[in-house]
Formats: structure tokens, C-alpha cells, sequence
């Protein structure tokens, strides 16, 4: 199986459904506050979708029970929303939601801290958004898989955090996972060279403590020593100008999130 390569109409069409996705993740990170539960970021989730385009593409993927993902502190990914597990300040939470408009994707994810957070989450926070500016600027053409990864890898590690190893980046486009898998850890010049119309949801998932993962129920993985763990998520288009981030609008520049 190839690597998709996307024409610009497709790429125009996946930035239709990666707006839907930036505007309900913005209007949800300032929905975000002590008190609610992540079953009401759900519902207003739900709410925001209503009378937009397309349809909200993880509810029913595998089964999966909801349009959002919330993982909550030492939550790493598939976080599933509960009415039960209610946000605390100097609590982090990471929304990641995606949408399928008009046959293509747009995936993307943001950690949220709630109310005041602890410096040394914080700096976690800090740390796994620049890991994401450093990957997405290796999104070129004649860059390697493995350039991507390395920049996250690299910065993480300086920091004396660790990548998480069991979930990956993924090629994005008329499937919400498609090829290739996108490690974020690896080596320079090595892995599959990128190419003008490939798209690719660069997703770094950064442990505070140690990388290992135990899954707390069939959905949720969570870091194995309890601390905690920052995502953040953004749909890549490798064009001729550079990297195109879809999952926000064209005027947007600057830092990813
Ligand atoms: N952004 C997540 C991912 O790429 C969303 C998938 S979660 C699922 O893995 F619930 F849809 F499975
Ligand atoms: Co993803």
C-alpha cells in the first residue's frame, strides 16, 4: 500500500472539514473551567456540530462511544467523557476531536490546563506544543519520517520528558488513518521521504516520568507511573510553500497551538 499523494482541490476539501475541527476545539478550550465534567465538554461538543457541515468522525469508529477524547492528567490518549470525572483546577486535559466533511478528514488535539497549573506541568504543556511547531516544520518535501520524529524526540528528551512509544502519528485523508504511521521518536534521514500532497496528523503524546503505558479500560491509556501526559494534534499538508496546517484558517501563523 502507497502513501496518498493529495491534489490541491483534495487538500482544499480536508481544510473544509480541519475548520470545522479548529472551531469547535477553540470555542471548547474556553469552555474548559473547575466545576464541569468532561461529559458537559462532550454535550457542548455535541451542541457546537449541530448545523455544520460533515460528521464528527470518532463516534462509532471501532465502536467508539463519543465525538470527543478527553484524557485528563495522567491520561495519555481515548480519554472517554464521563459524567463522573469532573476537571479540578491544576487539572490538564486534552480534547481531541476530528471531523469527516464531504468525504476527508481533519484531526486534531489540544491540552488544556484548568484554572492555575503547577509550573512543571506547565512546562510539560510548553515542552510537547514547541515538540509539535519543531515537527510540523519538517513537513517538506525531502524531509524523512524520521526528521519529524527526531524533532520531537530530541526536544523532549532534552527536557527530561519521554515520547510515548504505542501511539503514533498517521497518514489522514479520505480514512482518518491511513499510512504512513508517524513515530515521534526516530532518527534523521531515515523512514519513508515526504512528498508534495502528502497529509499527516502529527500527534506528539509526552510523558512527564517514564514513556510505559497500561490501559485503564478498553479505550484509555494512561502513563504506567501515574504522572503526567500532554497531546497536542495538528492535520499537515506538505505543499510546494511548506507545511500547510489544515486544521486551522489560512491567516492563522505562528505557534501551532
Ligand atoms: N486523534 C485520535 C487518533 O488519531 C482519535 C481517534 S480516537 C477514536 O487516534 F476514538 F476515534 F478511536
Ligand atoms: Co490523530
Amino acid at each position: 500500500m502507497a502513501i496518498h499523494l493529495r491534489s490541491p482541490e483534495e487538500l482544499e476539501k480536508m481544510h473544509r472539514a480541519g475548520l470545522v475541527v479548529h472551531e469547535v476545539l477553540q470555542a471548547l478550550r474556553k469552555f474548559v473551567r473547575p466545576g464541569i465534567t468532561t461529559m458537559d465538554l462532550e454535550e457542548e461538543a455535541r451542541r457546537l456540530i449541530a448545523g455544520k457541515p460533515g460528521k464528527p468522525a470518532f463516534k462509532g469508529y471501532r465502536g467508539y462511544p463519543c465525538v470527543l477524547c478527553t484524557s485528563v492528567n495522567s491520561e495519555i490518549v481515548h480519554g472517554i467523557p464521563s459524567p463522573k470525572r469532573k476537571l479540578q483546577e491544576g487539572d490538564i486535559v486534552s480534547i481531541d476531536f476530528g471531523m469527516e466533511v464531504d468525504g476527508y478528514y481533519g484531526d486534531s488535539a489540544v491540552t488544556v490546563p484548568v484554572g492555575e497549573i503547577k509550573p512543571e506541568v506547565k512546562k510539560l504543556l510548553d515542552v510537547t506544543r514547541e515538540s509539535l511547531d519543531r515537527a510540523i516544520d519538517k513537513m517538506r518535501a525531502g524531509n524523512r519520517l524520521g526528521d519529524v520524529g527526531h524533532a520531537v524526540q530530541s526536544l523532549v528528551e532534552q527536557n527530561g520528558f519521554s515520547v510515548v512509544r504505542e501511539f503514533v502519528g498517521h497518514g489522514i485523508g479520505t480514512k482518518m488513518h491511513d499510512e504512513p504511521n508517524l513515530p515521534n521518536y526516530g532518527e534523521p534521514g531515515r523512514g519513508a521521504r515526504l512528498q508534495e500532497g502528502m497529509v499527516i496528523a502529527v500527534e506528539p503524546m509526552v510523558n512527564a516520568g517514564r514513556p510505559d503505558v497500561r490501559m485503564r479500560d478498553e479505550w484509555t491509556a494512561e502513563t504506567a507511573d501515574g504522572r503526567p501526559s500532554a497531546h497536542f494534534e495538528h492535520t499537515v499538508a506538505i505543499t510546494a510553500n511548506g507545511p500547510w496546517i489544515l486544521t486551522r484558517p489560512k491567516a492563522m501563523t505562528g505557534p501551532a497551538w
